[in-house]
């Protein structure tokens, strides 16, 4: 009796081992969580842990590391700029694909997922472009040619590979902006209106039935006043439901999640509610693009500890907010970080005044931050009944 149910609990034991996805205990070591990669540990819910590429660093035989931990840690890869229109068609005609390529095969070998970054945004466009729109060479009619033309390629070229595609990025405006009233900003709402958004999600579809497609942008971590006129994710929820009662052929909503330790930011019931608000427009959610910056304040870069650990504490809590409102919303597919080391971080390049940092989740020589560290607590640490795996999802129409 005794023996049998022993036998019965093992069993249960080796199943339940077998249904976490998580390996078993190796020639009497125990099995230990925190030794996984964050990649292991997500995929017991389903989830994909991502990163932004920089091609230069991923191609940099003096930087193993940073080639080495792309490849463990995790399961999706975004281009960092390899995919933007600039880098793919610097010359009219003339595509360079080979970064992106590269990229694409990276992921392949490591046996990752591919999202696609970006197919309509108003920055790093090549200048043969926006020259021809300002002197009048390249007429209305003809730029959205030009656009359908550009998503057709790209997404043609890349057909089968890419898991989800970035579709549109930043269309909305914010309320510091001018007009305060919030509005669809930017080189293509000024030169097409707001009907190149649709038109784009329709011409992306046809070029590869099978990719997920994405609305992306920043500021969207949480819902405020619910007014659309200053609630820049009731505007994106507004646009999205709009779309997808037209027909429009959007899968999800991305939340780049840049987050600055010295904001307000949100608590995780917060960002929960709003994804669970999208998912309830029949709707797939994904974190894309998140780091924390910090403030480098005389203190901190003095290397005054007082200044930094609660930079390094708060950075913490706010990618772990993040990350636990994605696990706990079973249609948020992916969590990826905007480059996982401060030695290769476009924060200290584009917030320089006051200068800002400390934004990833490694240090400048790959060592894992507190950061990592309560990404992987909260990887390990979370499950039934409230966390539960992802549902996989499938392209609308
Ligand atoms: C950034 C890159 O990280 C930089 O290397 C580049 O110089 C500028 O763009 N939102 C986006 C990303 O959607 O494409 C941006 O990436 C960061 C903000």
């Amino acid at each position: 009796m005794k023996l049998r149910r022993w036998i019965v609990a093992g069993a249960v034991a080796v199943a339940t081992v077998a249904a976490l996805n998580v390996a078993p205990a190796t020639a009497g070591r125990p099995y230990d969580p925190a030794a996984q990669s964050l990649r292991a540990l997500a995929q017991r819910h389903g989830l994909y842990i991502g990163t932004a590429v920089d091609m230069d660093a991923l191609a940099d035989p003096a930087d193993p590391r940073y080639r080495e931990l792309a490849g463990s840690e995790f399961s999706t890869v975004t281009a960092e700029n390899a995919m933007k229109w600039e880098s793919l068609e610097p010359t009219r005609g003339t595509y360079n694909w080979g970064p992106a390529d590269q990229l694409v095969d990276f992921a392949r070998q490591h046996g990752q997922r591919v999202r696609g970054h970006v197919l309509v945004w108003h920055n790093q466009l090549p200048a043969w472009l926006t020259d021809g729109v300002a002197d009048g060479s390249i007429d209305k009619a003809e730029l959205r040619r030009i656009l359908r033309d550009h998503i057709t390629a790209v997404v043609r070229h890349f057909k089968g590979r890419i898991w989800q595609w970035d579709v549109v990025n930043e269309a909305v405006s914010d309320p510091w902006d001018t007009p305060s009233t919030l509005h669809y900003k930017g080189f293509w709402a000024e030169n097409l209106g707001p009907g190149y958004i649709a038109d784009a999600f329709r011409w992306a579809r046809a070029a590869d039935p099978k990719a997920l497609l994405f609305y992306n942008d920043y500021n969207i971590e949480a819902f405020g006043s619910g007014n659309p006129a200053d609630d820049k994710t009731q505007f994106v929820y507004e646009m999205a439901r709009d779309l997808r009662a037209r027909g429009v052929p959007i899968d999800g909503v991305g939340s780049q999640g840049h987050l600055g330790t010295q904001y307000g930011n949100y608590d995780t019931l917060q960002v929960a509610a709003a994804l669970r608000r999208f998912a309830g427009l029949g709707l797939a959610t994904a974190f894309t693009e998140v780091d924390v910056r910090s403030q480098l304040t005389a203190g901190v870069q003095a290397g005054d500890s007082a200044e930094i650990n609660p930079r390094l504490q708060a950075s913490a809590a706010n990618f772990s907010t993040l990350l636990r409102a994605c696990l706990a919303e079973r249609h948020c597919l992916s969590f990826t970080l905007w480059g996982f080391t401060d030695r290769h971080s476009w924060v200290p390049d584009w917030f320089e005044n006051p200068p800002e940092g400390l934004a990833t989740a490694y240090d400048e020589n790959y060592r894992p931050k507190r950061s990592y560290q309560e990404m992987k607590a909260d990887l390990i640490f979370s499950g039934p009944p409230f966390v539960l795996p992802r549902v996989p999802q499938q392209p609308r129409r």
